[in-house]
């Protein structure tokens, strides 16, 4: 009985502990700018126009032609009206990755896959203040280093184009833990 009382309030402690951890996880990382899919649910979460709806549900489109939707809706949507050049262009590119958008879970966007692939041999600092062409981030994420990390040719696109718009973050702005001694490579 005690036993297996103790047992239960260590797993509750843990647990707790682990939420602690992703949650200053969370935190240590809030400089890096949302992804697409975070602007997308923030938005959606004050109601997108249903004409802009339909066409995420339904269409394709280049960045450009998204840009061009995202602004023409601005009017009826406030959200997208607050939203800055950067991430409105982050906006864009991730509808132009992923749309037409079924309902459900969205795809994960540029930011996931940073931190989900890029912390595992360096820390994520070697990325996010790089500022390069979409050209040079895909040369690297198809280098030697980089070849065998599991994203579809689409997905590194998709990452390369956040990380044009994103990236480049002067090293004043990322946190003290994460600036020295990061390559572990
Ligand atoms: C399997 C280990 C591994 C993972 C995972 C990894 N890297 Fe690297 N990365 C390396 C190594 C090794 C180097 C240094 C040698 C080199 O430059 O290829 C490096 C260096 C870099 C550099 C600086 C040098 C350069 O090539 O310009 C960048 C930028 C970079 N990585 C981006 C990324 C991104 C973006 C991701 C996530 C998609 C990522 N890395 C994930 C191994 C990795």
């Amino acid at each position: 009985m005690r036993c297996s009382h103790r047992r239960a309030a260590f797993l509750t402690a843990l647990i707790a502990a682990v939420a602690v951890a992703a949650a200053a996880q969370d935190e240590v990382f809030a400089f890096i700018p949302d992804g697409g899919r975070t602007l997308l649910e923030t938005a959606r979460a004050e109601r997108l126009p249903e004409g802009l709806e339909g066409a995420i549900a339904s269409q394709e489109g280049d960045a450009e032609t998204w840009r061009g939707r995202l602004e023409a809706a601005q009017a009826d949507a406030p959200a997208l009206a607050a939203l800055d050049a950067w991430q409105t262009d982050t906006l864009a590119h991730y509808l132009a990755a992923n749309a037409p958008l079924a309902a459900g879970e969205l795809p994960r966007d540029g930011r996931d896959m940073a931190l989900q692939l890029c912390q595992s041999c360096h820390i994520i600092t070697v990325v996010v203040t790089q500022e390069r062409t979409r050209e040079a981030w895909l040369r690297t994420m198809n280098s030697p280093s980089h070849i065998e990390i599991a994203t579809t040719p689409a997905e590194r696109e998709a990452l390369a184009d956040y990380l044009v718009i994103n990236a480049g973050i002067p090293i004043d702005q990322i946190p003290p833990e994460l600036r020295a001694g990061g390559a572990s490579y």
